[in-house]
């Protein structure tokens, strides 16, 4: 996505998009500055109310002017009611709608009526709008040969220099790997296994000059991630912990981001329904939020040291597969009696902390995994669900989401809920009765963090199946988690002790 500041007259463009407010009225919200051929149809449009402005609504104009031959014309609704994850939205929209137009380059205009969004980048947000709104997961469609796709180029045009090409080259970027993320999450699991996912982040690593180390099962055997191995051992597929790392110089604080990796979970032995089974290829999604931060880490460069670690394995049922009641020692020594083997993020998860913790000392973690159900049944698909030991961290979190529009909500851990996962004949199991899922998810993970603030996303809800959110693809992964920690990360403050 480029940016230009030129005048429009002086901008060769096949179509125009522009967001009009819905008590816009021409001439003072900065839509005085269109170009006549299309001011006129536009406010025709208008009085007539055939296009009104409202949220969610679009219109194609095809104006029959020579130069300006047609608009994409996106409702804001009123403008006092605009904030920028509206914004993030009708850019959504745009994107959306980018394969309707005939177009080979399209012109997206920034005018003083988005200010009205909020302290956001405007450039930033329209980019990061549009580039995921456009987002399609075709690689395993047949080619269609009716529309031969050609992607229009888009341009940010900015005659009155509201926003700056460096804004719209951090959406692009945050676009661009959050896309990365959902094709990960999308991609069926008989393609995507372990070892694909490190591949992935070997590539993702070469790429962006990132050290990468991919532990293999005798590592994790010598190490003792009893946890891990356990979940894996009924898997023809072996394990991976992937760790990468970003250290720029100067950088005093370290951040590590843990992603539950596995590639498909059927339950295990405690086997899933078969019905909506296909889904848990998406329990790789904080894992490919990981990979996907990471991406954008190397070529954003907050300046902190950023640590990526996933662990990816198959949860499958077989002769070899882990039973229920068995008893496991985990990487710090711990043991876990797994009562049912279809909590097993938990399980790789765990080791994968404490192993972040013992080896690579950060300052602070966030966890993502699509880690409970129960989060879906709490929070539904608009909001994560959070677990935590620090309440500061907590809070930069809670800064964040507001700023991304990936919204988390923290769920209470008061010590009680820690008696539930007690075991009889080992110190922890991973399965409790009395209700409240997620909670017992996150304080499970919580005996694998010792001391290191710590804030665990259950984004079981939110990695996939949105709805109504005009950047997000329904019925396919949404990259949930990528902004959100890199805005973390740019952010960063150090932590009071
Ligand atoms: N990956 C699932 C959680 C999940 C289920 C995410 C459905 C999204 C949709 C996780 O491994 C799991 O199976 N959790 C169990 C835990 C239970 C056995 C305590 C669950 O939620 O049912
Ligand atoms: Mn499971
Ligand atoms: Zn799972």
């Amino acid at each position: 996505m480029d940016y230009s500041s030129k005048l429009l007259s002086d901008e060769k463009l096949d179509a125009l998009v522009v967001f009009v407010s819905e008590d816009s009225d021409l001439r003072r919200n900065g839509l005085s500055n269109l170009p006549r051929a299309l001011k006129k149809p536009l406010s025709s449009l208008m009085e007539l109310g055939v296009f009104s402005g409202k949220k969610g609504t679009k219109h194609h104009l095809v104006t029959g002017d020579a130069t300006w031959k047609q608009a994409l014309l996106v409702g804001l609704g009123p403008v006092d009611k605009l904030d920028g994850e509206g914004l993030r939205r009708a850019a959504g929209k745009v994107g959306q709608n980018l394969s309707g137009l005939k177009a080979d380059t399209v012109g997206v205009l920034v005018t003083p009526l988005l200010k009205k969004s909020g302290k956001l980048s405007l450039g930033t947000v329209l980019a990061e709008g549009i580039q995921l709104g456009a987002y399609e997961f075709k690689q395993y469609k047949s080619p269609d040969d009716d529309s031969p796709k050609k992607l229009a180029k888009l341009r940010v045009c900015d005659p009155r220099k509201l926003t700056d090409s460096k804004s719209v080259k951090v959406g692009t970027v945050l676009a661009e790997a959050t896309n990365s993320a959902r094709t990960l999450g999308n991609t069926p699991p008989n393609d995507l296994r372990p070892q694909q996912v490190a591949e992935h982040a070997q590539a993702l690593a070469k790429r962006h000059k990132l050290k990468c180390k991919v532990l293999e099962e005798q590592d994790m055997q010598k190490l003792g991630m009893g946890m891990l191995l356990g979940v894996s051992q009924g898997s023809e597929e072996p394990a991976k912990l992937i760790i990468l790392e970003y250290r720029p110089a100067g950088a005093k604080q370290t951040v590590a981001l843990v992603g539950k990796g596995i590639t498909f979970d059927s339950g295990g032995l405690s086997l899933k329904p078969g019905k909506g089974m296909e889904e848990m290829k998406y329990d790789m999604c904080g894992s490919a939020a990981v990979l996907g931060a990471m991406s954008a880490v190397a070529q954003l460069k907050p300046k902190v040291n950023v640590i990526g670690v996933v662990a990816a394995s198959e949860n499958m049922p077989s002769g070899t597969a882990q039973r229920p009641g068995d008893i496991v020692t985990a990487y710090n020594g711990k043991r876990v009696e797994v009562l049912n083997t279809d909590a097993e993020g938990r399980l790789v998860l765990g080791d994968a902390l404490a192993y972040t913790v013992d080896k690579l000392k950060p300052d602070a973690i966030i966890d993502l995994a699509t880690l409970t159900g129960a989060c879906i049944v709490a929070l539904g698909h608009y909001i994560a669900g959070a677990v935590t030991n620090n309440d500061e961290l907590m809070g930069q979190v809670q800064g964040t989401a507001q700023r991304t529009g990936e919204r988390v909500w923290q769920l209470p851990s008061d010590p009680e809920y820690g008696e539930a996962i007690k075991s009889n004949h080992g110190d922890l199991k991973n399965i409790a009765d009395g209700g409240a899922g997620t909670i017992i998810g996150g304080v499970f993970l919580e005996h694998f963090v010792g001391d290191t603030p710590w804030v665990h996303l259950d984004i079981a809800g939110v990695a996939w199946g949105v709805k109504s959110i005009d950047y997000h693809p329904s019925n396919s992964a949404t990259g949930f988690g990528v902004r959100l920690l890199l805005d973390l990360l740019q952010q960063w403050r150090p932590l009071k002790k």
